[in-house]
């Protein structure tokens, strides 16, 4: 077994490393959701409640946890999401979970806000990669990197729709976790104290790029102040319906809407010719009253289930998690936090092991449900709240 398989069992044994290694400021960036993270422990409480259903005497020696998506065969039934600050944690962490998603066979989604050029990651990283869009402020410069993804070669674009005005995380605002970052006395002495993190990645950074890690998706002058920079990253909160009917026309790929949560949006994202849908609290981050995307599924499979696929994300920690996402109807799951945990922990190897200790524990569970592919999960696999005696 190697040093971090015996050290970290389980994604929380990731995250605690994760901890240990990163500043606190960029800890919690990572970790937390919103206001009063309230949505944060709602998508886990919302999961925790619902129960599996087994069923034995089934031979299950010959498990098989594939799925495909899209047209294509996957080796587990996940997505790596995107996450922004991926390059903030590792240096080219992105390429780090590029590589670890091609290796566990699954898709990576690489964001739009990386620090490293799209096209390196996708030559870099190898394997199934999505691209992610956020679109700024000024529509018009956000449509370059629509064409360059498409240009490159990411075999489906993804369009956040559930983050067009700012989060309100105000620990990031007492952190100096701005734009400019603030420097405070207590920021400072947080990056002395994780010397791995400052040597190891903006060390690197500044070493091997001569900057730090920087927006390159995205056209920014370089002559731009750090107001105006602020204000091109602002994203744009008169997204409507009509753009993605825009987006449709000019992508020709797979083409999925992340966001969703009412069943009558994820109908209009068929009408209006997406691909699929994440059924997505953008990980307890978007809104901290809003519902956890597992609550929300049934209701968004069974009005457009027959016309799109349906990907579910926000909270998912363990293989148990990701057997009641695909019960209740989801056709694949996305982790955020679970692989950013495991790349802030250990860069491409401590991705890689938080996607081995979901495979060891979709595995073991498949055996348990009675079940030896996926493709037999159903609706009767799981027992919600309301069908438990009190
Ligand atoms: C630190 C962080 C950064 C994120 N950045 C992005 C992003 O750039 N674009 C996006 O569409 N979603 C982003 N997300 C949301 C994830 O893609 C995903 O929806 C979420 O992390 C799933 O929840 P989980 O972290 O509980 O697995 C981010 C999430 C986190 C935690």
């Amino acid at each position: 077994m190697t040093d971090l398989a015996t050290k970290a069992l389980n994604i929380e044994d990731l995250r605690q490393m994760a901890r240990r290694r990163l500043p606190k400021a960029i800890f919690q960036f990572i970790d937390r959701g919103s206001e009063d993270d309230i949505a944060l422990r709602h998508n886990r409480a919302a999961l925790e409640r619902i129960k599996l259903m087994p069923r034995v005497l089934h031979d299950v020696s010959g498990r098989d946890p594939s799925i495909d998506l899209f047209g294509k065969p996957h080796k587990l039934p996940l997505v790596i999401g995107p996450t922004g600050p991926a390059g903030y944690v590792w240096y080219r962490g992105e390429t780090a979970l590029a590589r670890a998603a091609a290796k566990a066979g699954i898709p990576f989604t690489l964001a739009s806000n990386s620090n490293t050029a799209m096209e390196d990651v996708l030559a870099n990283g190898g394997g199934n990669q999505w691209f992610q869009l956020y679109v700024w402020r000024d529509m018009e410069a956000s449509m370059p990197a629509v064409e360059r993804a498409r240009d490159a070669g990411f075999e489906a674009l993804v369009l956040t729709v559930d983050s067009t005005v700012p989060y309100n995380r105000e620990f990031d605002i007492r952190n100096g976790v701005t734009f400019p970052v603030r420097i405070t006395p207590r920021n400072a002495v947080d990056t002395l104290i994780h010397p791995r993190w400052m040597f190891g990645t903006m060390g690197r950074y500044v070493l091997a790029e001569g900057h730090m890690p920087r927006y390159v998706n995205i056209k920014i002058p370089d002559t731009a102040t750090s107001a105006e920079v602020r204000s091109f990253l602002t994203k744009n909160d008169t997204l409507n319906w009509d753009f993605l009917r825009r987006i449709r026309d000019m992508w020709p790929r797979t083409l999925i809407v992340k966001g969703v949560l009412h069943p009558d949006d994820a109908v209009m994202a068929a009408d209006c010719g997406a691909d699929a849908v994440i059924v997505s609290n953008h990980g307890g981050i978007a809104n901290d009253a809003g519902i956890a995307p597992i609550d929300a599924l049934p209701a968004v499979v069974a009005a457009a289930g027959g016309r799109l696929t349906i990907i579910v994300d926000s909270g998912f920690r363990r293989g148990s998690d990701v057997l009641k996402g695909l019960a209740l109807g989801a056709d694949a799951v996305i982790i955020g936090r679970a692989t950013l945990y495991g790349v802030s922990a250990a860069g491409e190897p401590g991705a890689t092991r938080a996607l081995e200790i979901l495979a060891a524990e979709i595995h073991r569970t498949m055996g348990v449900m009675g079940l030896t592919d996926l493709q037999s999960i159903t609706r009767d696999h799981v027992v919600l709240p309301g069908q438990l005696s009190a």
